[in-house]
């Protein structure tokens, strides 16, 4: 028999022999997430399980999603310079937040109403996190509650305010979070008011989702999540205001969201950051920061960590690319507070490129939905693990032995998003 004959033999009688487990386990989880190499096709496969209000409640951004699409262009537009010769047999991911030790410098960003792509929600998005260690920050606009989230999720876990009108209410909101182990406290102040989301506008996407021929027709055609959303549906807002129901006092019959973003204090200051301070025992770190300036002003107001994002484009889609803006930031800091990324992650090397500039950390938002959209816990875990599979092989093929060889513009090659150095200055 000739070699090749013999090679397609083999071949078959292998595929014959795994016949049986692979049709025991079609349409199993680990049968959905193994052709999944990539966010990308994490994405796809996002798009094909989700209703399109949903989906695009997800994956879109402001108005035109310029920002958006600057996020990712500033990534594309930036290479790694490697180094060769050195010895990268293991590679060292660990990193620290805070005083936390965490496996890698990837990060769970808050996402609020994940309860609404999956019904594990921010629930499973935690675990799927913590599973290998690492850090998982809770939104305020959850669907799960701070104390549902602690029970379910006993590992690292920080919480993210919105800082409501309402300044009761939002000194009882820290009280819990405290009570509940969140370590730190993040407090996002790139959304004075809700972004311009024109997807959810056209697509008229409301909470609770409103039921018309057009949605049961979606949902007759996305059978998987509309069984999840009949069975345990998780469309509340747990830890919001509460709403005077119409019948109930309040005669407004407002979409939930548009009632929440009437609750945003679109007043706040420095002052109210500093007021924040005084009521939070632990870290504190401001989210959504883009300038030099701004970061001063937050570590001169009692900020451990500055997180610069433009909200994964969802709010001024006329910011720049979050990673343009995060060399001033980084700058201005220095070692007076620690420095986070995100927006516009979407492959480990986006990570090692936002740490050369100057990120301690990133977090990533939109992929760990993604996962949770196919396959639920196992899913976003899936999406996380690869994001940190594909940082390990980047560090080694760049030629990191440890993350902590890291801020290195050095390593950034010559050309557009950032504060590339030339080849020639390379240290
Ligand atoms: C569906 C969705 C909901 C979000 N909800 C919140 C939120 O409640 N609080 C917040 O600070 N950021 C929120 N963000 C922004 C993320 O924390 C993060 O900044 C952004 O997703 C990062 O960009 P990426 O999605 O490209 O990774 C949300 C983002 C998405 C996609």
């Amino acid at each position: 028999m000739s070699d090749f004959a013999a090679l397609v033999r083999r071949q078959l009688a292998a595929d014959l022999r795994a016949l049986p487990a692979r049709v025991r386990g079609a349409g199993g989880t680990q049968q959905r997430l193994g052709p999944l190499r990539t966010i990308a096709d994490v994405r796809g496969a996002a798009r094909r399980a989700l209703p399109r209000a949903v989906f695009d409640f997800v994956d879109g951004a402001a108005n035109d999603e310029l920002a958006m699409r600057r996020n990712r262009a500033a990534f594309e537009e930036l290479a790694l310079h490697p180094r060769f010769l050195v010895d990268v047999s293991s590679v060292d991911t660990r990193t620290s937040v805070l005083g936390s030790a965490v496996p890698s410098p990837l990060l769970g960003a808050p996402t609020g109403l994940s309860g609404l792509v999956h019904p594990g929600g921010e629930a499973a998005l935690a675990r799927a996190v913590q599973r290998d260690g690492s850090l998982y920050v809770l939104s305020g606009m959850a669907s799960y509650s701070i104390e549902e989230v602690a029970e379910a999720a006993s590992g690292l876990r920080w919480f993210q305010l919105y800082v409501w009108k309402d300044r009761g209410f939002v000194r009882d909101l820290l009280r819990r979070a405290a009570d509940a182990g969140y370590r730190a406290l993040v407090v996002t102040v790139d959304a004075p008011r809700s972004g311009a989301r024109e997807r959810d506008v056209r697509n008229g996407f409301s909470l609770p989702p409103r039921i018309t021929l057009r949605s049961l027709l979606d949902g007759a055609l996305h059978p998987r999540w509309s069984a999840g959303f009949v069975r345990h549906s998780r469309f509340v807002l747990a830890n919001t205001p509460p709403r005077l129901e119409p019948g109930d006092g309040g005669q407004d019959p407002l979409a939930l969201v548009e009632y929440f973003a009437s609750q945003f204090d679109a007043s706040v200051t420095w002052t109210d950051l500093s007021w924040l301070r005084e009521q939070w025992p632990g870290p504190l770190v401001v989210k959504g920061l883009m300038r030099g300036d701004d970061a001063l002003s937050a570590v001169e107001a009692g900020a451990d960590a500055i997180w610069v994002s433009n909200h994964g484009g969802r709010q001024l889609d006329d910011a720049p690319s979050a990673l343009s803006a995060l060399p001033a930031v980084a700058d201005a800091v220095g070692t007076r507070a620690e420095v986070y990324f995100d927006s516009g992650i979407r492959r480990g090397s986006d990570v090692i490129k936002a740490l050369a500039l100057g990120a301690r950390a990133c977090f990533v938002g939109r992929p760990l939905l993604y996962g949770l959209a196919v396959a639920g816990e196992e899913g976003a875990h899936h999406a996380f693990r690869l994001l940190r599979r594909e940082l390990e092989l980047t560090l080694a093929l760049t030629g990191c032995a440890s993350v902590a060889d890291l801020p290195s513009a050095s390593l950034l090659s010559p050309g557009s998003g950032g504060r590339a150095s030339s080849p020639a200055e390379a240290s």
